[in-house]
């Protein structure tokens, strides 16, 4: 009994000993100096007695900044973006979900609406005799910026859709080339895309500011309330919402798609946000970091994207399927006369007076 004793008074002993050296050598993270301010290098929070200190040492460690890693930039010393987490939920749910929808909804609509109208035909039938609507130049630029959209439409909906859609149809291995080989031809048909978009741009400029025209189209329906053609000059109200759709989504797309290109190099959003703040009285956020700046590059970039591919769809569908002789104005460059008329008559008048109506006959007569 007297030996239990004596070696629980050791052990106790020996315990105690142990315990006060531990905490004499434990190195103490000073966290602040004495006005409370961080110390540089120091970790953050009072580690050392529980968890009451975890809320500051994470909320230190999302802010960031606490120091650089050699070699690296600012933003390095940010281990956890908070911000991260909530793009990476945005970017796999809501987004996909949504673009979807706007994609197949457009697709839906056009199939219901062809058949229920069937195709536009020329309501005179055709004449015989054409009129030159849009010159190589002209023809070559739209095919330019058709063809390169319709590739960065598709390159790009696989990096949305291409996880979910195709890789469990094809395969890891095929789905990881066409990927990795479209990532590639993404950036660098971007370029093919601005260059088409300038000169889209310069040349139909002058033909769609509006005019007092449009309204009067708009009110018709471009024909479809109420009978006969509302007139319009070269292109109409509906080409003309078409055509500033391309010109202002395609320089936001560009712009977003510069910046996702070069990393960390631009302050778009944040700029965007401050003017926003300055002009409309709006509260954003502009202490956007570089990471969070590329984030919303990225969601932006989607956005846009997918709005004028839901547009493009409809523009396509009239100016092929659902229109008869519309797309003869892209290919020969020549439209027969009575569809120009239907479609186009102060345009033709206006060729009219300036004796460039030089009418042919039909190609394919
Ligand atoms: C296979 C795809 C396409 C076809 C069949 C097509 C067809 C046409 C046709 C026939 C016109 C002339 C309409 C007229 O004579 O008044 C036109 C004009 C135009 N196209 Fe396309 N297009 C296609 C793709 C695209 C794409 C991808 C873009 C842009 C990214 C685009 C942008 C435009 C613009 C801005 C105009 C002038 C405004 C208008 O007519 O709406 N097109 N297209």
């Amino acid at each position: 009994m007297k030996l239990a004793k004596s070696f629980l008074t050791i052990l106790f002993a020996t315990m105690l000993v142990v315990v006060s050296m531990l905490t004499v050598l434990t190195p103490s993270y000073a966290q602040s100096n004495d006005n409370g301010a961080p110390v540089e290098g120091a970790v953050p929070g009072n580690t050392t007695s529980g968890s009451s200190s975890d809320a500051e040492l994470w909320r230190q460690i999302r802010k960031g900044g606490q120091g650089t890693v050699a070699g690296q930039n600012a933003g390095s010393g940010l281990m956890i973006q908070s911000q991260g987490e909530e793009w990476r939920q945005m970017r796999n749910g809501p987004l996909p979900r949504y673009s979807a929808w706007a994609i197949l909804g457009i697709l839906l609509l056009l199939s219901v609406f062809f058949a229920l109208r069937g195709r536009m035909k020329i309501s005179k039938g055709a004449s015989g005799r054409t009129i030159t609507r849009f010159t190589l130049l002209e023809r070559g630029s739209h095919w330019l910026l058709a063809s390169s959209f319709i590739v960065l439409a598709l390159s790009g909906l696989n990096l949305i859709f291409g996880k979910t859609v195709l890789l469990p149809v094809i395969g890891a291995s095929a789905f990881s080339t066409i990927t990795i080989f479209g990532k590639f031809v993404h950036n660098y048909v971007g370029f093919a895309f601005m260059v088409a978009l300038v000169l889209v741009a310069v040349l139909w400029i002058v033909h769609n500011i509006p005019n007092r025209h449009d309204l009067v189209w708009i009110l018709k329906g471009g024909g479809m309330i109420g009978k006969g053609h509302p007139p319009a000059k070269k292109f109409n109200a509906g080409q003309k919402i078409i055509f500033w759709i391309v010109i202002l989504c395609g320089v936001s797309i560009s712009m977003s798609g510069w910046a996702l290109l070069n990393p960390f190099t631009t302050t778009m959003m944040a700029d965007t946000a401050a003017i926003s703040n300055s002009i409309f009285g709006t509260e954003f956020a502009t202490n956007i970091g570089a990471i969070q700046e590329q984030q919303l590059q990225a969601t932006w970039h989607t956005i846009m994207a997918v709005f004028m591919i839901v547009v493009i769809i409809a523009h396509i569908y009239i100016g092929s399927v659902g229109m008869e002789g519309a797309l003869d104005a892209m290919t020969s460059g020549e439209v027969d006369e009575n569809w120009a008329m239907e479609h186009h008559s102060l345009w033709v008048e206006e060729m009219d007076e300036e004796n460039r109506l030089a009418s042919k006959p039909h190609p394919a007569e």
